[in-house]
């Protein structure tokens, strides 16, 4: 390769399983790598994860979890995705970029009309850079013992369909948030 070519960008790869040691790997043992236990919230796994390697060691990863929700009067599903992460000697060369558009490709096959996120609101500018747009309804989630809560993170959609629109509303999700 010469020097002026740039390096290709490196692979996703479908991970056949994603542990608390995997995201350790990425993130570091810190308490709350995510920024989010101030929200007291009990979060679901992750059911299909992506990464990308870089000369063995996984570097980023995102995680999807299909889920039923109403977005106001209608009954549909999200492709929540979760767990979204790049070690912090590599941030800032695209790997969110490339290991989220993975996902949502693969997302895009599955069925929901849209993907779903909650992050802190520092990261509201990065996701809409990456083509996601923040939600200002209020949204619904359950947690532990039958409890429905007012979701205190910021919401974020983007269409997996051409023309897919989000409906007026606000939104409840049937599950714990991803
Ligand atoms: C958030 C995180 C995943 C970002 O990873 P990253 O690899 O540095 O992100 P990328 O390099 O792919 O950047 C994504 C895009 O956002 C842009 N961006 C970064 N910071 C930005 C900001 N403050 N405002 C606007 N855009 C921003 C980048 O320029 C890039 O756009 P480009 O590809 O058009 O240049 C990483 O910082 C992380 O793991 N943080 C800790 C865990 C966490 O909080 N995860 C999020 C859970 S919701």
């Amino acid at each position: 390769m010469s020097a002026n070519q740039p390096a290709p960008a490196p692979a996703v790869t479908r991970l056949s399983r994603y542990t608390k040691t995997d995201q350790d790997e990425i993130l570091g043992t810190g308490d709350d790598p995510f920024g989010v236990a101030g929200a007291g919230l009990t979060w679901l796994p992750k059911e299909e994860h992506f990464g990308v390697r870089l000369d063995g060691r996984l570097v980023a990863h995102a995680g999807l979890l299909r889920l039923p929700v109403a977005i106001g009067d209608v009954e549909t599903e999200v492709m929540g995705v979760g767990g979204v992460a790049v070690a912090p000697d590599v941030r800032g060369r695209g790997l969110a970029r490339l290991v989220l558009s993975a996902a949502l490709d693969h997302a895009r096959a599955r069925g929901p009309r849209h993907a779903l996120l909650f992050c802190r609101p520092p990261l509201v500018p990065l996701y809409q850079r990456l083509g996601w747009h923040p939600l200002d309804t209020e949204v619904r989630v359950e947690q532990p013992g039958s409890r429905v809560v007012t979701m205190p993170l910021r919401t974020m959609v983007t269409p997996l369909r051409d023309q897919a629109r989000w409906p007026s509303g606000r939104v409840r999700l049937y599950s714990l948030p991803m």
